[in-house]
Formats: C-alpha cells, structure tokens, sequence
C-alpha cells in the first residue's frame, strides 16, 4: 500500500511517499523561506501562489524519485489543517483531484497528528502510551496519547507557541526570519547566567504555557544593555535556556499527572538541539525514553502527512468529492483508529 503525502499549510511545500512494507520511498520539500524573508514572516497570499507553482512539478518529482507511476498509488494524503486558509486549499485541491483521477481514496490529515507521528518514521519509533510535547510556529501543547487518534489535552500555551517567541526574540536580535535556529546557533556561542529570564507559569500547578512576556523580557534587556554580538549571544542564551527550561518542567509535571514512561517530542522546535539533550537528560534520571524524529521530519515535511494517511487510510478517507480545510482545528476532535 503507497501513499502519496501533500503538505502546504504554510510555507514550506512537501511532497512524499509511503509505502506500507518498505517505508519512506520518496520525499521532496520546497522551502518559501527565501520569499518572505523581506517582509520579516510568512505572507499568506505569496504562500498560496508559490504551492500552485510548486505542487505538481514536486509530485512529478517524487514519482521519479520513487521509480513508480500514479497507478502505483493507493491514497492521497494532503493537510486539511490547521494552517493558512489560502495553502491549504492549494494542497487540499489538488490532492482531492488527482485521487478522484487515479480513483483512490482521498485522506484529510491533520498537521499536528502529522508532527505527532513523525518520530513513528524513525527506527525505534516509540509505543503507547506516552506524553506528547508539540512544539511548532503555531502550537504549544502536551498531549496524553493512549493510541493513534486517542489524544487529550493536558496542557497548551495560553499566547504565543514557543516556535513564534523563538522568531520574535530573533527578530529583535536583529535575524532573518524564520529566527528559531539561527537565535538557537546565536546562543551556542552566549555565556550562560550573565542574563537570567524567568520560567513563565512554572511557579503554580498547571500545564499551560505562556511565551509572550519572554519576548518583552528580551526587548527590555536589549534596550538595557549594550548593543555588541557579544551580548546578544548572552541574551540568545538566555532566553533559549528560560523556553527549554520551562518546557522541561512543565514536561515532567505531565509525566508525573499521567505516570508515563515516554515523551515523544514533534515539531519544528523540536528541531532544537538544547531542547533535545534536556529532555534527554529528564527522561534518563527518571528512568524513561524520549522520541524524536530527524530534524528535517520535525519541521514542515510532506513525509509525516503520507504516514498519518497510511494510518489513517481506513478510518479518515472522503468519499464525497468536496474539498474542505480547517484552518483551526482542535487536534482531539480527530477520532481513534
Ligand atoms: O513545525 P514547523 O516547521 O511549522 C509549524 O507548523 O509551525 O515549526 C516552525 C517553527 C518556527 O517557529 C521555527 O523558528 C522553529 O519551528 N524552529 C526552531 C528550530 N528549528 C525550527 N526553533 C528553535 N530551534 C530550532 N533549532
Ligand atoms: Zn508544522
């Protein structure tokens, strides 16, 4: 069974195939990076018309990659939400059309369960049950996953996911958008504990998160001090230590709630290699596994949309011929498998 994976809920077009008994067989991934860079974040309607651009022309791609044709595929997958309105209907669109045309089921898949099932693409993908950390541009959520579609929310960012504190905080800085890894490089060269910023919400009971006073934290250092490289890699370091140490604290609490051994960490802040080596550090003193997924199947890809609609092939396949999106789109509203 093969199927054919369409991620465009944002700015980055991905394309794969996945194939029940041999695993990944082609993966192909168009960053619009480069495009918004000017205008400092992702502008909606470029995004949209660069999918049109991209789309087929990286299906045709993948195919070759694979060596096989479309009468090879037995599903298309595409992300149906949540994410841009606009992107998405370029994918949704042309992923309901070309399954109507090849006469096969047509699969909605939603992006966080894309994320959530990635590290499911690596060699020792982790069993049930276990708490998931999301952590993307849009999403900061823990989730008690007991089984595939079996999701419930422990806890989430009340404003800004930690992926958009990371941008802002490097937009200040002074870095290209998107900041994330490039504050991240930044603070590998900072010196720990010249700044200190706070662990927002870490002080009362809870799961929740709040990023948004991290960045105002950082623009009142900034302006506070003086304006040399050297400083902002303090500050860089700073504020990755504050985000990575808030989130491993709030990561334990949901494994202490829900007596789990696993963490499972997805999305494109999951990427970040301090983050990786704390929760790493957590999980080996409590005597636990994390899991995660390379860091090109943490961010954007098409490969974790075309294995959630493998896993989903069964339950989730559209047998009208409409083409809807859910730019929002709570993550356990998704039914279990
Ligand atoms: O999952 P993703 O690719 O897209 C969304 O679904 O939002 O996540 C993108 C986010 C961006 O905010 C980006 O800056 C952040 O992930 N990110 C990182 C790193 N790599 C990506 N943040 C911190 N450190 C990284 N290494
Ligand atoms: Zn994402």
């Amino acid at each position: 069974m093969r199927v054919l994976g369409i991620e465009t809920s944002c700015d980055e077009t991905g394309i794969a195939i996945y194939d029940t008994e041999n695993g990944l067989l082609a993966n192909q991934l168009y960053s619009q990076v480069k495009l918004h860079a000017d205008y400092g974040g992702v502008v909606p309607e470029l995004a949209s018309r660069d999918h049109v651009r991209k789309t087929l022309p990286l299906i045709k791609e993948a195919l070759k990659e694979a060596n096989l044709s479309a009468a090879d595929i037995d599903g298309v997958a595409y992300t149906a939400g949540p994410g841009l309105v606009g992107a998405l209907l370029v994918g949704a669109t042309i992923g309901r059309s070309l399954a109507f045309a090849w006469n096969v089921p047509a699969i909605p898949v939603h992006h966080m369960e894309g994320h959530l099932l990635a590290p499911m693409l690596e060699d020792n993908p982790p069993e049930f049950p276990f708490v998931a950390l999301l952590v993307s541009g849009g999403h900061t959520q823990l989730i008690s996953v007991t089984g595939i579609g079996e999701y419930t929310l422990l806890g989430e960012s009340i404003d800004d996911a930690a992926g958009e504190a990371f941008d802002k905080t490097a937009k200040l800085l002074g870095l290209d958008y998107p900041g994330g890894p490039l504050l991240s490089k930044m603070a590998q060269q900072g010196v720990a504990g010249r700044f200190t910023f706070p662990r927002p919400m870490t002080d009362r009971p809870g799961l929740d998160f709040s990023f948004s006073g991290l960045k105002t934290f950082a623009a009142n250092t900034i302006r506070g001090n003086e304006n040399d490289a050297q400083t902002h890699a303090d500050i860089a370091r700073a504020f990755e230590d504050a985000v990575v140490d808030t989130l491993a604290i709030k990561c334990k609490r949901a494994l202490e709630q829900t007596g789990f051994k696993r963490l499972v960490m997805a999305g494109g802040v999951s990427a970040n290699r301090t983050l990786r080596s704390k929760l790493a550090e957590v999980m080996e003193k409590r005597g636990g596994e994390v899991f995660y997924a390379r860091p090109e199947f943490c961010t954007d890809n098409g490969a974790m949309i075309a294995y959630a609609g493998m896993v989903r092939l069964k339950t989730s396949a559209n047998t009208d011929l409409s083409i809807s999106v859910r730019p929002r789109w709570p993550l356990d509203e998704l039914a279990p498998v």
